[in-house]
């Protein structure tokens, strides 16, 4: 028998917004203890029905009917500023965009971008080595920022740096801003305008770009060569998402597992043998990388970079007999599942290990997400990370903190107070 979800409002005005960017987890944690797996909560004056199983995740994610909408779910939470980036696109259009993109992510392509980033690690060593301690949030998005500038931007001039910075935040932030309509003043109206100035710069950029140089932007220019390639205003909406999907994910990962690392001697010593004679730039030798894998999945399960995804229903559907009603919101929350002790083994303990310990794939596990828009990153991602903890154990004896680490781990997670960690 098809049943409606049990609905549980809120705040009168505020629904559940508030509660949501403050603490989500146990917010739906609290829900789930009331009303099971499934419910109708409000945020941002929408109707969303949560779906906290595995398999109405999975089939959410899969959507074998073409049911569920990515486009206008992103659109609902990310607003304008990242439109027709590729998680922004559905169906027949999202799939034309993902078989062009996803040539700029074959093996050898992304062996050239491990090349193209080893300067900007070996400068970043190098600043720490003249270090006693550094920020750990800001040094990571730091890093991760001018990884990605290298990799997105191709050359540019110095100057430009931190102004491409202030752009690129401002779009980010109109992302989280609970005010939804561009009104004088407010951080969606700001975010609005940085992709305008982004959209002009990418533009202008793609018309010049080395094609020799074999960054990610220029592998992307090269997809518009072809007739039914992209045009250079599609190019630079893709970046401008592209850079949004890259950033802050590897920034929240490498985050959590250096904290980690720096509490955990005997970790930090096992990595340090497995990197031993790894060359940082050979995909076979990151991919045997297990520990350091170990260490990333598990920087994924407890703080997933996208905690939630959200997607718009088509039509009429049911979901595990549940009935949605089409023009309304679902959402299922990775983050969710992830710290749910019926499916993971003291799930509040960071333990890397426990995907050391196993062979079996735990079906409650989508850092990545499934279906149509799963990661197009994801390799690139797990290298980077590994380059970056590489690099780190084989160039310190130690690093250690006093202090502990809390993420806010939505809307995308980030620490509530930076931490230092020490190094020596
Ligand atoms: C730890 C790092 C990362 C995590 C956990 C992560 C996670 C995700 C997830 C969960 C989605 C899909 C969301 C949904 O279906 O609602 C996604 C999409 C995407 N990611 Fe990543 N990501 C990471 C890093 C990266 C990087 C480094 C890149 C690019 C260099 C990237 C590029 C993309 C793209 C292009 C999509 C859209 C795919 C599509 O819609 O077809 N990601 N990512």
């Amino acid at each position: 028998m098809m049943t409606k979800p049990p609905l549980d409002k809120g705040n009168p005005i505020f629904g559940h917004s508030i509660k949501f960017n403050n603490d989500a987890l146990s917010l739906i944690q609290d829900l789930q203890v009331k009303y099971g797996d499934v419910f109708e909560i409000s945020i941002l004056n929408e109707r969303v029905t949560m779906f906290m199983s595995p398999s109405a995740t999975k089939h959410i994610y899969l959507d074998p009917e073409d049911n569920f909408s990515s486009k206008h779910g992103w659109e609902f939470s990310l607003g304008k500023a990242f439109e027709n980036g590729l998680m922004l696109r559905d169906f027949d259009d999202h799939k034309f965009h993902r078989g062009l993109l996803q040539d700029s992510f074959r093996r050898d392509a992304l062996v050239n971008y491990l090349h193209i980033i080893q300067p900007i690690l070996d400068e970043w060593i190098e600043n720490l080595k003249s270090k006693k301690s550094f920020n750990l949030y800001e040094t990571m998005k730091g890093l991760m920022f001018k990884i990605s500038i290298e990799l997105f931007f191709d050359e540019i001039d110095n100057s430009r740096l931190k102004e491409l910075e202030r752009l690129f935040t401002d779009s980010i932030k109109s992302a989280t801003s609970v005010v939804r309509t561009p009104l004088p003043f407010t951080k969606l109206k700001k975010g609005l305008k940085a992709r305008q100035e982004l959209l002009t710069y990418f533009q202008k950029k793609a018309e010049t770009v080395d094609i020799d140089k074999k960054t990610l932007f220029s592998e992307l220019v090269k997809t518009n060569k072809h007739e039914t390639g992209l045009s250079n205003y599609e190019i630079a909406e893709h970046m401008i998402f592209l850079l949004l999907a890259a950033h802050d994910t590897t920034t929240s990962t490498l985050t959590s597992a250096i904290h980690h690392l720096s509490t955990n001697k005997n970790f930090y010593e096992q990595l340090k043998d497995e990197s031993n004679g790894i060359s940082f730039t050979d995909i076979a030798d990151l991919k045997n990388g297990l520990k350091a894998e170990s260490l990333f999945s598990e920087a994924m399960r407890k703080y997933p970079p996208v905690p939630f995804s959200v997607r718009y229903v088509m039509r009429d559907t049911e979901v595990e007999n549940y009935k949605l009603d089409g023009g309304t919101y679902v959402a299922i929350g990775p983050l969710v599942l992830h710290n749910d002790e019926r499916y993971w083994d003291r799930p509040d303990t960071y333990n890397p290990e426990r995907f050391l310990d196993t062979d079996e794939i735990n079906d409650s596990y989508f850092p990545f997400s499934g279906g149509a828009h799963t990661c197009l990153g994801k390799f690139f991602a797990s290298y980077l990370f590994k380059n970056v903890i590489y690099k780190l154990v084989t160039n310190f004896d130690n690093i250690s903190s006093s202090e502990p680490l809390s993420i806010n781990p939505a809307p995308i997670p980030y620490p509530r107070k930076d931490v230092k960690i020490s190094i020596s």
